[in-house]
């Protein structure tokens, strides 16, 4: 075995992989998201190729029924990756009357109850939700399973996948134990990193659609306006055109083309009055998949995992995977469908909380989506809502939507600056969620809850008087 990626969780990865190498088989459980998936993928694959056998799960949330089912099986050494540190108190009841041994791979802020096979960044000081996440947990997990000359390192394109789809760029770029992981994936050849246009869909979108919905940083004039990019395209000594008269995208410019569309693109919002720090965030660090063919969703980082959430996240976790794990036919075109729903529904959702409005109660700001949002989808609008008309990045944005008859969830989003004065919404979701007789957790920047219906206006008093103490 080689050196270990993140050196303060070697020991630990070391244990759960001679654990595991001792297993007769393994069950893994995965959170249904983007990072869960691809954890799933990275354990399931250094499973496969340590020659250990295994099946895979998915569960929308790690409830005390998840685990009751669990327990159930015939698996006495269950895997959980991208959850399971949460939920350590009833995982290890369940371990100490011999149901199975558990190993955890997660990110997630740690429950009270310890148990001897847990990788979590946040037992040895680093950041859960910028440092490592779940996939990158598993990753460390693969490195330490390591033997007789297998090579996982080309896995870390997939646990910078996971990465990215829980937000852990959120300042433009990978750090910390994220940042060994991105050298390791391009030292194997799997991965590349550069500076690039800070949108979304270089690899697909055409060049109009590129700029028109690239709203993070809002240009007048271009943003939202797909007549204002054509006329800014056009003005350019550029050919944005193909032979057929096709728009073309990103990826077929050269860097030179590239880089003078960059430029007019800094130009014009400087022009229009964008605020300095704002144009900064223009320009950002891309992460590309260097095996997967131009021009697809697979080879950008970002659309990769947008791909994954549109599917796990409507309950065809198993297309996700499959994708992951190589399916380039029946499962890839799946996933496009889905994919073209998500993007639906996520504007949609857009639109609904733009034009419904946030209900300010003093420290959070929050929105009731009822039916409107799925469940699974509320917390990415949430979080995607930030800053746009009428909600403000100075407070926590807390979402409710259906879960069921008899349960709401609950999304929050914070922002990096909120969390430095002092933010934890993990720590408001756990107790204001358990003060109405709901479970929640996460991380401090999001988290997420689910509460019995009709408990919601009793959860946003405690929330937003966690959130004021929290904020002093
Ligand atoms: O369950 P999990 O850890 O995978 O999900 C993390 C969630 O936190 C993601 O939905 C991600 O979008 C969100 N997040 C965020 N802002 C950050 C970091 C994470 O909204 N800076
Ligand atoms: O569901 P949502 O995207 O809002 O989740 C934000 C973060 O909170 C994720 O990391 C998720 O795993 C976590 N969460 C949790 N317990 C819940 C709901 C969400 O730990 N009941
Ligand atoms: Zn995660």
């Amino acid at each position: 075995m080689s050196t270990a990626p993140v050196p303060e969780l070697a020991e630990t990865a070391t244990a759960c992989a001679d654990r595991l190498h001792a297993a007769d088989r393994v069950l893994v459980a995965s959170h249904i998201d983007a990072d869960g998936l691809t954890s799933a993928a990275v354990a399931d694959t250094a499973l496969e190729r340590a020659g250990i056998e295994h099946e895979q799960l998915f569960f929308e949330q790690l409830d005390t029924e998840a685990i009751d089912r669990l327990a159930a099986t015939d698996y006495e050494t269950v895997l959980f990756t991208d959850f399971g540190s949460g939920q350590l108190d009833d995982i290890v009841a369940h371990e100490d009357r011999g149901a199975f041994t558990p190993i955890v791979a997660d990110h997630h802020q740690p429950a009270e109850a310890a148990t001897e096979y847990h990788i979590n960044p946040l037992l040895v000081g680093l950041n859960g939700a910028r440092e490592l996440s779940g996939a990158g947990a598993a990753y460390v997990l693969a490195r330490a399973l390591e033997r007789d000359g297998v090579d996982n390192r080309d896995l870390a394109a997939t646990a910078v996948v996971g990465a990215i789809g829980d937000m852990q760029d959120s300042d433009g770029e990978l750090h910390g134990a994220n940042a060994a992981l991105v050298a390791e994936g391009v030292a194997a050849g799997a991965l590349s990193e550069a500076k690039d246009l800070a949108v979304y869909g270089k690899q697909t979108r055409p060049l109009p659609k590129l700029l028109e919905y690239a709203t993070d940083t809002y240009i007048p004039g271009i943003s939202n306006s797909y007549a204002g990019a054509v006329e800014f395209l056009d003005e350019l000594a550029v050919d944005c055109r193909a032979a057929d008269e096709e728009w073309k995208r990103w990826v077929d410019l050269t860097d030179e083309e590239r880089q003078t569309v960059a430029s007019a693109l800094v130009q014009h919002a400087v022009g229009r009055g964008v605020p300095a720090e704002k144009i900064e965030r223009l320009v950002a660090t891309t992460y590309t998949l260097t095996d997967e063919p131009t021009g697809t969703e697979l080879r950008d980082a970002s659309e990769f995992s947008t791909l994954l959430n549109a599917t796990a996240r409507y309950g065809r976790a198993d297309v996700g995977l499959a994708v992951c794990l190589g399916d380039r036919t029946g499962a890839l075109e799946t996933a496009r469908e889905l994919l073209r729903t998500h993007r639906r529904n996520l504007s949609d959702g857009l639109t609904w909380v733009k034009e419904q409005g946030v209900t300010d109660a003093g420290h959070v700001q929050w929105f009731d989506a009822a039916e409107e949002i799925r469940a699974t989808i509320v917390g990415i609008v949430a979080g995607m809502s930030m800053g746009t008309d009428g909600v403000d990045r100075s407070k926590p944005v807390v979402a409710f939507a259906r879960e069921s008859d008899t349960e709401t969830k609950v999304s929050s989003r914070g922002t990096g600056s909120l969390v430095r004065r002092g933010l934890d919404l993990s720590v408001v979701m756990g107790e204001a969620s358990e003060a109405v007789g709901g479970g929640g957790g996460g991380h401090d920047v999001a988290a997420g809850a689910t509460i019995p219906v009709g408990e919601e206006e009793a959860f946003i008093e405690h929330a937003n008087e966690l959130v004021g103490e929290q904020l002093g």
